[in-house]
């Protein structure tokens, strides 16, 4: 049984490291969708009642183990600053002498914001003992820490995984509800039972669709992990987003996917441009048809076409329960968010289960107007979730308990 707040005893005056996922949309310091943010007050705000010492700590994005301004969460510590209504400390590293002075300098219901873990490369090592070294430096000046970054549980890596090892630890809300949710899907889901994946983590969403195939009826596949399905079906893509180490893997999936009776939806046209830019110029051609263009080897598929929108749409909205983790385009250019709207309006009229997940999806789905309300769940876990949807163990909820 996973260890929750309940089991935490008295926290006045606990130096508590909450390992929250802040990591947010973020373009010039401006944060471009606050949802993760949001997502973690109620733990936060708990623990602030509560009178702990509240040391915040986060990823964003991928830095290289190195301090980058362009990964800083300092922007973050403002909004949070504004949403909590009470001061948030920021310090300028995860640990060493300012992270610990920060420490010391709590009141108790204090609340500070701790730099990127990732600019530790520790933090993301390969090597346990690497990662054991950050978290027992961590371990040096908290008390205990409480997990609430469900984004991340899938990740082995040293906030989540040894720190929670090393210091008594437990889940906080947001985890709670993830799971309550997600249990709801791998229960005896309702069928037809389809998970619609797009989205520009190629590799890590190839690797779940082994594991899926197995659980679902149907997968709907676009976004920028697309072009590796179709260059596997043996189409030209130009330049879209391609791995071409990964091919043989996709061409094992879509032969397990016939055996196992599972039906694969693919776009039948793609929007095409000829760069990667919000004013590019674009047209809709068929699959077969983006290098016989006259964009050539040029071409570059920036969203699924109008006529795949409509088929996918059909699938989900025939569907009772629905997954979907991934835009279907590059939504934050105009002319590229159509597929990504018609498959989030498809959403909201499943009569079953609906679940976004997913730090861009959830991005998209508000950017283009949605409210949280229109579907049935908003996960902030798009691999996490994924994962756990494969029946995967998560290291961040093992080292939890569960
Ligand atoms: C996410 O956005 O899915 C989580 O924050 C995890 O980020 P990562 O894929 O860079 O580990």
């Amino acid at each position: 049984m996973i260890r929750t707040l309940a089991d935490a005893g008295d926290l006045r005056s606990k130096r508590v490291l909450l390992r929250c996922d802040l990591n947010v949309p973020l373009n010039d310091g401006v944060i471009g969708d606050d949802g993760r943010i949001r997502a973690s007050l109620q733990t936060i705000q708990y623990l602030v009642e509560a009178g702990a010492r509240v040391l915040i700590a986060s990823h964003l994005g991928r830095p290289q183990g190195a301090p980058d301004s362009k990964y800083s969460l300092e922007p973050i510590a403002r909004r949070l600053e504004e949403l909590l209504g009470q001061p948030v400390l920021f310090c300028s590293d995860t640990v060493g002498p300012v992270a610990k002075a920060a420490s010391k300098l709590l009141e108790d219901g204090g609340v500070a914001l701790l730099e990127n873990l990732r600019f530790h490369p520790e933090e993301t090592s390969e090597d346990p003992a690497e990662r054991q070294e950050l978290a027992t430096e961590i371990a040096s000046f908290v008390d205990l820490t409480v997990c609430d970054g469900f984004g991340v549980v899938h990740r082995e890596q040293a906030s989540v995984f040894e720190l929670a090892k090393t210091v008594p630890s437990y889940a906080g809300f947001l985890i709670q509800a993830e799971l309550e949710v997600l249990q709801k899907l791998t229960s005896n889901p309702a069928e037809p039972y389809t998970v619609v994946l797009g989205g520009s983590k190629v590799s890590d969403k190839l690797a779940v669709i082994g594991n899926l195939l197995p659980v679902v009826n149907s997968l709907v596949i676009g976004g920028g992990m697309v072009f590796t399905v179709l260059a596997a079906q043996g189409y030209a893509v130009g330049k879209s987003l391609l791995e071409t180490d990964q091919i043989e893997t996709v061409k094992g999936f879509l032969k397990q996917a016939v055996e196992l009776g599972v039906d694969i939806h693919l776009p039948v046209d793609i929007e095409i441009a000829e760069s990667f830019k919000a004013d590019a110029a674009h047209q809709t051609v068929s699959v077969a048809d983006m290098e016989a263009s006259e964009l050539g080897s040029d071409v570059m598929g920036l969203d699924i076409g109008p006529e795949s929108a409509l088929q996918f749409a059909e699938v989900i909205r025939n569907s009772k329960t629905v997954f979907w983790n991934g835009p279907m385009g590059v939504f934050e250019f105009p002319a590229f968010a159509g597929g990504t709207k018609v498959v989030a309006q498809a959403l909201t009229e499943v009569s079953g289960i609906s679940v976004v997940g997913g730090g861009d999806s959830a991005a998209a789905v508000r950017a283009l107007g949605f409210a949280d309300s229109a579907f049935g769940y908003i996960s902030t876990g798009g691999g996490a979730s994924l994962e756990y949807l494969e029946g995967k163990e998560l290291p961040g909820l093992t080292a939890l308990g569960l």
